[in-house]
């Protein structure tokens, strides 16, 4: 069982176990990551075992600095005003991988590009301290939600993990906006939590978004962040037994009549919504309930991110929930 520590005493502890090879939980400014010395192939294994990803699903490699980045990535113009303006944050760049490479081919799952973050605290200073990347996907079971919390991760990874640190809840709550230059077009490959539009604006061009037919990168399996519940979205009107996952000031009819209710944001605020995404499904999902009902979320700023994931959450389960 995963030992929990806070983060005063969890950065020595960590370190300890990132050098003997181990996968530590340690929170970054959007969720919970899984993190391991991205250049040692078994201690990278351990993050695929413990979730149960499929290793053809590459994972971000977290540095510590625009130095260690171009050590492992190499930099076209526009990546790197973006890196510049946005790191340490939460956006990740997919950029051509440096051949030869100290990143272990299980982390780009043998792709030659890599994606890249450096984020802000306690990962970022452990890949200093280190003098590694450090590969990390957000530690939870492959194709559940991701963990913003210590006790979500204990609940889910505890048992398959030596070490949890616990940083309280993260900050932003949605992972981190990846986006990938090709050419001269600037794809977002995932809503996260750097809005797009201050992306375009840092750019000063338009962001594409892709729809792949074939997935482009596995993490974008439609259901990707499946609570066991059915969920609804969009709900004007709550049907009984349904529990409500509310947002903003005003309710769906019936709502006095739902299961549950948790409002992401009583003011409406996005930032506050995003935060609260993912614990707030996982409650409602802990009521048993057999469908979480879900108000409509605006479509601008954060809520481009947050609507994306509930998507996925309502997508149709084309993985049985745990099982990949
Ligand atoms: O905020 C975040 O990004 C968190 C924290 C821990 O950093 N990490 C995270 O990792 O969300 P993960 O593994 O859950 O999601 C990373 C996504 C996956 O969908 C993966 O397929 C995609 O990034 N990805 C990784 N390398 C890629 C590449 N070379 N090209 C395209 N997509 C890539
Ligand atoms: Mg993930």
């Amino acid at each position: 069982m995963a030992e929990t520590v806070a983060i005063a005493e969890g950065f020595d502890a960590a370190l300890t176990q990132l050098r003997a090879g181990q996968a530590v939980a340690v929170p970054t400014e959007t969720v919970y990551g899984l993190a391991a010395d991205a250049t040692d192939g078994d201690a990278v294994l351990r993050i695929f075992e413990a979730k149960g990803r499929p290793r053809f699903n590459p994972l971000i490699a977290h540095v510590a600095s625009l130095a260690m980045a171009r050590r492992i990535a190499g930099f076209d113009p526009l990546s790197l005003r973006l890196a510049e303006r946005f790191w340490p944050g939460p956006l990740t760049l997919v950029l051509p991988l440096t051949q030869p490479s100290a990143i272990h081919p299980l982390v780009t799952a043998g792709l030659d590009t890599v994606a890249v973050r450096m984020p802000r605290g306690i990962v970022r200073d452990l890949a200093e301290a280190l003098g590694r990347p450090l590969a990390a996907p957000s530690a939870n079971s492959s194709g559940r939600i991701s963990a913003t919390t210590a006790e979500a991760v204990a609940d889910d990874l505890g048992a398959r993990i030596p070490l949890i640190v616990n940083g309280g809840p993260t900050p932003v709550g949605l992972e981190s906006t990846i986006v990938k230059v090709e050419g001269s077009r600037l794809l977002l490959l995932r809503p996260g939590g750097v809005d797009a539009a201050e992306i375009e604006a840092a750019a000063g061009q338009a962001l594409e978004r892709p729809r792949p037919k074939h997935v482009q990168a596995p993490g974008m399996l439609a259901s990707h962040y499946a609570p066991a519940a059915a969920v609804r979205l969009n709900v004007e009107a709550v049907r009984p037994g349904e529990a409500l996952l509310a947002f903003g000031p005003r309710r769906a009819q019936g709502a006095a009549a739902a299961a549950a209710i948790v409002n992401l944001s009583q003011a409406g605020d996005l930032h506050e919504a995003a935060r609260n995404l993912f614990a707030a499904l996982q409650a409602l999902d802990r009521t048993g309930t057999a469908t979480i009902a879900v108000e409509p979320v605006p479509a601008h700023g954060l809520g481009e991110a947050i609507n994306d994931r509930l998507a996925r959450a309502a997508a149709p389960r084309d993985l049985p929930p745990g099982a990949t």
